[in-house]
């Protein structure tokens, strides 16, 4: 396989780092972008395993100006970039509208939508000069619809699945399919903290919690992180060379209940 470059932010993540894997075993080079220096020993295990590069790179990716370590990761490693995954969101202290925080609002909207595009707009150019490829954002089932007390994070992920299309109507002629994938509940840290702040608030135990939560999935129970990558993998391959624009719901069926 020819030497290709993919860009995953939140790789320190639950689904982040499953996509890692999972792209180092079909043979990617890879630059894993996070907030934190964790990324770095991310980077080292999934390099373990790889065929190609994997480079860390710690950025903040709400500024325009952070965004500098993860061109350097790229250039070091010297091949065409293929594929941006933006992987990398954050779940909103769950509450009422009434009383949302805007500071809050604003931090949901920095990480899940403006980053979106501030890294749409630094590596688009370095994908059309690789003759083009692919970008896949991570939207959330809570974007197909609006839900309770969860406001902001809603709004952001409905915004993102809006941005893609937009995106994947403006890049088509540059040969840059960009789709998204919305999951349902994901077995990581994000949906267990979830889970353990709602347990919290109801007075019920988190097993209890996860049962009545997973019990309204039809496949009864969370995906695993690489059943995402999985999808991902698909929109990011030949497989989905006729995709653009599109979300794919990964989610159990939690939808149609
Ligand atoms: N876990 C779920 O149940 C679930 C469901 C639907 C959608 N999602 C979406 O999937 C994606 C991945 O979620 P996850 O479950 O792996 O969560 P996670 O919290 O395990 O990982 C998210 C990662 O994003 C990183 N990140 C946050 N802000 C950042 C910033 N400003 N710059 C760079 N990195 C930043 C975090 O440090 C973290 O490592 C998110 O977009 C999330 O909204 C998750």
């Amino acid at each position: 396989m020819s030497a290709r470059v993919a860009i995953l932010t939140g790789a320190a993540g639950g689904v982040g780092r499953a996509v890692a894997e999972r792209f180092a075993r079909d043979g990617w080079s890879l630059v894993l972008v996070d907030t934190a220096d964790v990324v770095h020993q991310v980077a080292a295990e999934v390099d373990a395993s790889a065929e190609g590069r994997v480079v860390g790179a710690v950025a903040d990716i709400t500024k325009a100006e952070n965004l500098d370590p993860i061109e350097n990761a790229l250039r070091e490693i010297g091949q065409p970039l293929k594929f941006l995954g933006l992987i990398a969101g954050v779940l909103q202290e769950v509450g009422p509208i009434t009383t949302l925080d805007m500071n809050e609002w604003d931090r949901v909207m920095n990480v899940n939508l403006r980053a979106n595009v501030l890294m749409i707009q630094r590596f688009v150019p370095p994908l059309k000069e690789s003759g083009g490829g692919a970008i896949v954002t991570v939207s959330s089932w809570f974007g197909r619809s609006g839900h309770g007390l969860f406001a902001a994070y809603c709004a952001s992920k409905a915004g993102l699945i809006s941005l893609t299309q937009s995106a994947a109507a403006e890049l088509a002629d540059d040969n840059i399919r960009v789709n998204s994938v919305a999951p349902g509940n994901v077995a990581t840290r994000m949906h267990f903290a979830a889970l353990q702040e709602e347990a919290d608030n109801r007075g019920v135990s988190f097993e209890s919690m996860k049962k009545t939560e997973w019990d309204k999935i039809p496949l009864r129970r969370a995906a695993e992180p690489a059943e995402i990558a999985a999808a991902i993998a698909f929109l990011a391959g030949p497989d989905g060379a006729y995709l653009t624009g599109a979300t794919i719901d990964v989610n159990g069926g939690v939808l149609f209940t």
